[in-house]
């Protein structure tokens, strides 16, 4: 099976602060990875340094895309490879209609703009982008910008997070329709992800073929997704000193 993502012992820094500390992880082609792990464990930080966000500073390791070493590329570059990103608290653009985005990033904009309903956007297109969007809306732009960029490997974090129960289901239609070849039989997928989520409930939507824990900077322990939901549900992140065992794949 081809690896997608490979993150080789990664450790990132934030200013002075340490907040990777050896991430090891793989996404395969055509694979559905989500990452659980309590606040503050890194999660986001891990997705950011994947997508080359400046914030975040590297010291060690390496992130190979396609087995292509892309650990000093820019997020330019990334993007341009075909990594895609929905952030968890993506910032306002001032000045920059999401109309205007949407044009500048996608070859096929006409029909992507034209789709702006189907997301219940079409009445954002003049507004800058995430200029006083509510939580929910901030998240179905970031999906309409992800449509126009279709990439190849896609990051979502908490997708469903803040969005209400009509809606989670809208947000929940449109990753299916970005992560899967409609045309296929069989459903197959034809984008790779890496989907950070607290509740599992886009996993309804998606499917998942492996979970991954993070604690305090790494990788806690990987397995079968909803094996790992279920434990989390009834002994929180704790110690978990069982699910070594009953979530290998
Ligand atoms: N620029 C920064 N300076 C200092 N600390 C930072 C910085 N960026 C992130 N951190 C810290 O790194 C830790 C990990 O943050 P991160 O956002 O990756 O957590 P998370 O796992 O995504 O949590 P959540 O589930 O709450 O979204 C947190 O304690 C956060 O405060
Ligand atoms: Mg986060």
């Amino acid at each position: 099976m081809t690896e997608m993502l490979k993150v080789v012992d990664l450790h990132a820094c934030a200013g002075e602060k340490e907040i990777l500390k050896g991430v090891n992880l793989t996404v395969n082609e055509g694979e559905t990875c989500v990452l659980f792990g309590p606040n503050g464990s890194g999660k986001s930080t891990l997705m950011s340094t994947i997508m080359g966000y400046s914030s975040i500073q590297v010291t060690q390791g390496q992130i190979l895309f396609k087995g292509q070493d892309i650990t000093e590329m820019t997020v330019d570059q990334r993007a341009k490879l075909g990594i895609g990103m929905m952030m968890q608290r993506p910032p306002n653009i001032f000045g920059v209609k999401l109309g205007d985005l949407i044009r500048a990033s996608s070859p096929n904009s006409e029909a992507v703009l034209s789709s702006a309903p189907e997301f219940k956007m079409q009445d954002f297109l003049d507004r800058e982008v995430n200029v006083g969007f509510s939580g929910g809306e901030i998240k179905r732009s970031e999906l309409l910008q992800l449509t126009a960029q279709k990439p190849e490997f896609i990051l979502l974090d908490e997708p469903e997070s803040g969005v209400d129960l009509e809606n989670i289901d809208l947000i929940g239609r449109k990753v299916h329709d970005l992560l899967y070849d409609g045309n296929c039989p069989g459903r197959q997928r034809h984008v790779s992800s890496l989907v950070i989520t607290h509740t599992g409930q886009i996993m309804d939507y998606i499917g998942a073929d492996r979970g991954y824990v993070m604690r305090n900077g790494r990788i806690f322990c990987s397995g079968r997704p909803s094996d790992l939901l279920k434990e989390i549900r009834e002994n929180g992140y704790g110690e978990c000193d069982s699910c070594q065992q009953i979530i290998s794949l």
